[in-house]
């Protein structure tokens, strides 16, 4: 096992009817930004708890937050900040806002140009602080110091992460989830799988406790998963996947181990240019980067067959093939599509889509030996 050295400071105040919780939660006499999306949580009474158990407080909105967050329209809440002094940001949806508010916190404290952040690695010395009401069991932001952002101007759509940005406390209620679309509900299923996926899908290094703890959660995802499609206002399903999906990705799985992003560093292309959901394209590119690294990630692929698919019988390499294939058929049962061709993205596409790989140089995988000749490789698998 690797060195490591971390801390997750967030707040977790999970369960039934926890959004009373914030006035507790909020630092008093704060000026509240309240930040939200599209306006589904007008819809399914998140809107209105919040308004109501923050009767008193000062707080001014700010609506319209897209799915993949759009730089735009964070710096126009950065303007409304500076313009009306606000203190605290509070967040109110899923990844998207989360992400969206976390960059907000880090651009208004920022010294130059916060895009910088994202193309030059530029750091953040301070930030805001902001905590999150989460609508929908996914990216595991509510619990992590990530974030993504979409430039439409550039075409581009960029990670960055900074402990600043970590929320003070994630308000997780499971029953607000019971209204999220099914498609997305999928999506944040595989999401959260491919998560714990990309921290434990590259070599051993005899790291027991994250082994087993990505095992536990990839098992759940998977198990819960395929139930809630039939049985979606069951809470103890919606509670374990919502638990389970912060777990994914907040920290504690990933240190100390080889990690392997691929999946979700290519998959921001199709995002940009196709307009797929971001866990569609991940469906589409994990079961290729399977395929193309199987030597590479043999035995801990051969592990994920035994732990999570029920795969014991065959060689070596039949096993490696019945996972992959176990794999790419658990997301085809959630209902995402797992090809290209399916979005009628072509061939002759590719090219463009690995050209953020190729422009910014970037080396992916767990032995930084994937470029942009073998991601193209990768896509072709993937027609
Ligand atoms: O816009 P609103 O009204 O909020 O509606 C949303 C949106 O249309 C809707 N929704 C959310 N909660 C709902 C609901 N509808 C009904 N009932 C509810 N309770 O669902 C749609 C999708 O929401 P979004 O927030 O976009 O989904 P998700 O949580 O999957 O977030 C995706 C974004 O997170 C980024 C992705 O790239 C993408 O931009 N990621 C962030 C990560 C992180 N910070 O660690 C890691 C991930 O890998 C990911 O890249
Ligand atoms: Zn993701």
């Amino acid at each position: 096992m690797n060195n490591f050295e971390f801390s997750n400071p967030v707040k977790i105040v999970f369960g039934k009817g926890t959004i009373s919780r914030l006035p507790f939660l909020i630092p008093s006499g704060s000026k509240i930004l309240f930040v939200y999306g599209g306006g589904s949580i007008k819809k399914n009474g998140v809107y209105e708890q919040v308004t109501k158990t923050l009767q008193g407080w000062d707080v001014t909105e700010f609506a319209g937050i897209e799915a993949n967050p759009g730089y735009e329209t964070c710096m126009r809440a950065v303007h409304i900040i500076r313009e009306k002094g606000i203190d605290f940001l509070l967040a109110v949806g899923g990844g998207s806002v989360i992400d969206a508010v976390k960059f907000i916190a880090a651009a208004t404290c920022f010294d130059g140009d916060p895009w910088d952040i994202f193309t030059k690695g530029a750091s953040i010395e301070s930030a805001m602080p902001l905590g999150a009401v989460l609508t929908l069991a996914a990216t595991g932001s509510e619990m992590n110091e990530r974030f993504v952002i979409s430039r439409e101007s550039t075409n581009e759509k960029l990670s960055s992460a900074s402990p600043k940005v970590f929320p003070e406390f994630a308000v997780m209620d499971p029953e607000v989830t019971y209204t999220v679309p099914v498609h997305q509900v999928a999506n944040g299923v595989v999401d959260s799988f491919i998560h714990v996926i990309e921290q434990y899908l590259t070599y051993p290094v005899n790291a027991k406790v994250q082994d087993a703890f990505a095992e536990s959660l990839l098992k759940v995802i998977y198990e819960e998963g395929l139930k809630v499609l039939d049985d979606p206002y069951n809470y103890d399903i919606r509670a374990n996947l919502m638990w389970a999906a912060s777990n994914a990705l907040n920290s504690w799985i990933g240190q100390g181990v080889p990690q392997d992003w691929t999946s979700h560093r290519l998959g921001y292309a199709l995002t940009v240019q196709y307009g797929l959901d971001h866990a569609q394209t991940l469906a589409i590119l994990l079961p290729g980067v399977m395929q193309y690294m199987r030597k590479e990630k043999e035995q801990k692929i051969v592990r994920l067959g035994e732990v999570v698919f029920g795969i014991h019988e065959g060689s070596t390499g039949e096993k490696v093939q019945q996972t992959i294939e176990a794999t790419e058929g658990f997301f085809r049962r959630m209902g995402l599509k797992t090809h290209l061709s399916e979005y009628g993205i072509k061939d002759w596409d590719i090219d463009a889509l690995v050209e953020p790989v190729r422009q910014r140089g970037w080396k992916l995988g767990e032995h930084a030996n994937i470029d942009w000749q073998v991601a193209r490789d990768i896509f072709k698998l993937r027609v």
